[in-house]
């Protein structure tokens, strides 16, 4: 679906608002709504369930926001967590540097997609994209180019050269978005880390510093985890938690945000076993992502070229959003480089004696890092149809619905009495709700037509509609219908619990995640 109406929907329905919103808002902050909260607690779940339940040597953690100043020396972000910053001189505005780069390079894609869709059209059925994009001037012409720029951006970033990326602006003429001029600073590097200042030391002792990923958090409290669960190597700890960054850029609604939330799992292991551990985890993460329903061709890995300063791998899983395929999750082989470090600057020893190899070292790390608020995104952009289906009267309407898997749907089951002012029909209804809600978060609902209300709860992607008439007054039975399927069944109001749970269970997804 068309991006403005994944964003226009999440306010309509109450899933996501612009935060302080009173106040015309604030760049890049959200709130999470009545159903976006439920949904963003249920994916949190899902993930740390996989990770804690599914795996005996995975415990999870709570660590704080707030860290040592010096945690933030070791892990190198104080020196290396940078984003390339260039301002238009005429428009004021800011950029990242690589993004305006990248940006030219994905205008050179778009000219190579559209000649290909007009020589696809000119050609007919014996259409070969692979050879005409290997064989036509025009497209070759993009195509090295745009792998040009792409080797001189790859290496101006691992070479923190800035007077290279301005070097590439100008060559390329990149214009501001904003004044259409090339009138530009020179880049610099901007630290993305948001920092405050505690209230009894002055100056810069005294600084601190939001944590920019909650990794860290881990790190520092290996030791404490692996004598406290007397975990043996390989062993993981999971944390979900806040994440702040004062990102240059930050468009695309929830995707690029100030404040965020994390999941990350660092998985400490014997130096030698990452390149297996790496794969392992690989798949493990695909597989999470494909168990929600998540169809194979949205999803793709992408390797880094841009390795950061701690990984001796990394992949990204990207998916295709409404605005293309991008990062919704890293896996990092991240060595020893974060616990050495801090062995160093703390001056404590971080380190495993391996009763099997008969030493102690300092373990290596496989991670698992994904954004809670872009994995929000990526599902309801997944779920997110307009669809034509018949109506109470059985002609065709459109219906806007969100198809979620059940386990992740904000509320599970809407009760429905058939009309409202029957008072006999409203009691029962509210009887079956308060049964229900005892086991899943439910909503009782008597405005308007039933069709009305089906299409409210197809739009917060509601799995089961429950409606209560005439007939369940005698016999104590109810119609369930199926938000996909459209299917109406008649059953009894016992059956209604067990009917429900069964189909909205986590404990089935993550089932799913075993075979
Ligand atoms: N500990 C490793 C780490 O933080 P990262 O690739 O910088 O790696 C991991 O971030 C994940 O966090 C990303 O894949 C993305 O899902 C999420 N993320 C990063 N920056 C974000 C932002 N500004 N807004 C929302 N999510 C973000």
């Amino acid at each position: 679906m068309d991006f403005k109406k994944v964003v226009s929907h999440c306010k309509e329905y109450g899933f996501i608002f612009q935060s302080s919103e009173i106040y015309d808002g604030l760049a890049a902050v959200y709130d999470y709504g009545p159903y976006g909260v439920e949904l963003k607690n249920n994916i949190k779940e899902y993930w740390w369930k996989s990770m804690t339940q599914l795996h005996e040597n995975i415990v999870g953690i709570d660590a704080a926001i707030f860290m040592h100043p010096k945690t933030w020396k070791a892990s190198g972000h104080v020196d290396a967590f940078n984003d390339p910053m260039v301002d238009n001189k005429d428009s004021n505005k800011r950029y990242r540097a690589d993004v305006l780069i990248e940006e030219y390079m994905d205008k050179l894609d778009a000219k190579v997609e559209k000649e290909i869709k007009k020589a696809a059209k000119r050609f007919g059925d014996s259409f070969d994209p692979v050879m005409y994009k290997e064989t036509n001037p025009r497209v070759k012409g993009y195509l090295d180019k745009k792998q040009e720029v792409g080797s001189r951006l790859a290496k101006a970033m691992t070479d923190s050269d800035m007077p290279e990326l301005k070097k590439i602006i100008e060559d390329l003429e990149i214009a501001c978005p904003v004044s259409g001029s090339r009138n530009w600073t020179d880049v610099r590097q901007f630290n993305l880390m948001f920092n405050t200042q505690l209230g009894n030391i002055a100056g810069e002792e005294g600084k601190l510093y939001l944590r920019p990923e909650t990794a860290q958090g881990i790190f520092v409290n290996f030791l404490n985890v692996q004598k406290t669960t007397r975990q043996k190597l390989p062993f993981g700890i999971a944390q979900i938690g806040k994440a702040f960054r004062n990102e240059i850029v930050a468009r695309q609604f929830i995707f690029r945000m100030r404040e965020f939330e994390q999941m990350e799992m660092q998985y400490f292991i014997a130096p030698g076993t990452q390149t297996e551990w790496y794969a392992f985890w690989k798949e493990m993460r695909l597989k999470w992502h494909k168990a929600l329903g998540t169809p194979e061709e949205n999803l793709r890995f992408h390797d880094h070229e841009n390795l950061a300063h701690y990984a001796d791998a990394a992949v990204d899983i990207q998916f295709n959003f409404p605005f293309g395929f991008k990062e919704l999750e890293g896996i990092h082989s991240r060595t020893d480089f974060d616990l050495s470090q801090h062995q160093e600057l703390s001056g404590k020893k971080l380190q495993y004696f391996d009763p099997e190899r008969n030493e102690n070292y300092v373990p290596y790390v496989v991670e698992t890092s994904i954004g809670c608020d872009r994995m929000f995104l990526a599902a309801i952009s997944n779920s997110l149809q307009e669809e034509t289906v018949p109506d109470a009267e059985g002609k065709e309407s459109t219906r806007i619905v969100m198809k979620l898997h059940p386990a992740l749907a904000p509320i599970k089951a809407a009760v429905l009495p058939l009309l409202k002012n029957k008072e006999e029909l409203t009691s029962k209804a509210k009887e079956v709700y308060k049964k229900l809600s005892l086991h899943f978060p439910c909503q009782y609902d008597e405005k308007d037509a039933i069709g009305r209300r089906y299409r409210r709860q197809d739009a917060i992607g509601t799995p089961y509609c429950i409606t209560i008439d005439f007939e369940t007054l005698d016999d104590d039975t109810v119609t369930i219908r199926d938000r996909d399927s459209l299917e109406q069944k008649r059953v009894k109001i016992d059956e209604l619990v067990s009917i429900v749970s069964k189909n909205v269970s986590m404990s089935e997804l993550l089932e799913s995640l075993l075979q």
